[in-house]
């Protein structure tokens, strides 16, 4: 799929999110390996800390789905700027797709694309939980 229309899909996901609190709008399209796309929006919490990210919405629900291999994340924030996931998000697509491209769209039909390495450099893998090297 083009990135743009991923764009697309991620901005129009950003209508449905619940953001009472920031007020700050959030959507994710989550392209998998075998073609199918799973969106999320943000999801905030009155205790604030429970909000789950656009990006984790769309990345939860297509685990839940079976789907575990990822080609493209695109992500539309509520500015006129580029919107980065945060480090929680950059980790749990570590996870799963450490080589996926990350694709964010500003408010003036910019397109960057990033690698997770670019964002996440020296993430922690499970493979470091079986590297312990000695003690
Ligand atoms: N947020 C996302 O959904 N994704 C990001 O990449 C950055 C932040 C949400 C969390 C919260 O609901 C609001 O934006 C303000 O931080």
């Amino acid at each position: 799929m083009d990135e743009r229309k991923l764009l697309q899909l991620a901005s129009d996901a950003r209508n449905n999110s619940y953001s009472p609190y920031s007020k700050f709008r959030v959507g994710a399209a989550l392209l998998t390996k075998s073609g199918k796309v799973f969106t999320g929006c943000n999801v905030e919490n009155a205790t604030y800390g429970a909000t789950c990210c656009a990006e984790r919405t769309a990345v939860y629900k297509a685990v839940s789905e079976g789907e575990k291999e990822f080609e493209a994340i695109a992500v539309r924030g509520d500015n006129d700027g580029f919107t980065f996931p945060c480090g929680i998000c950059r980790q749990v697509i570590a996870e799963f797709s450490p080589s996926i491209k990350v694709i964010l769209g500003d408010g003036n039909g910019n397109i960057k694309i990033c690698s997770l390495d670019d964002l996440l450099p020296h993430a922690f893998y499970k493979e470091d939980l079986y590297n312990k090297g000695g003690s």
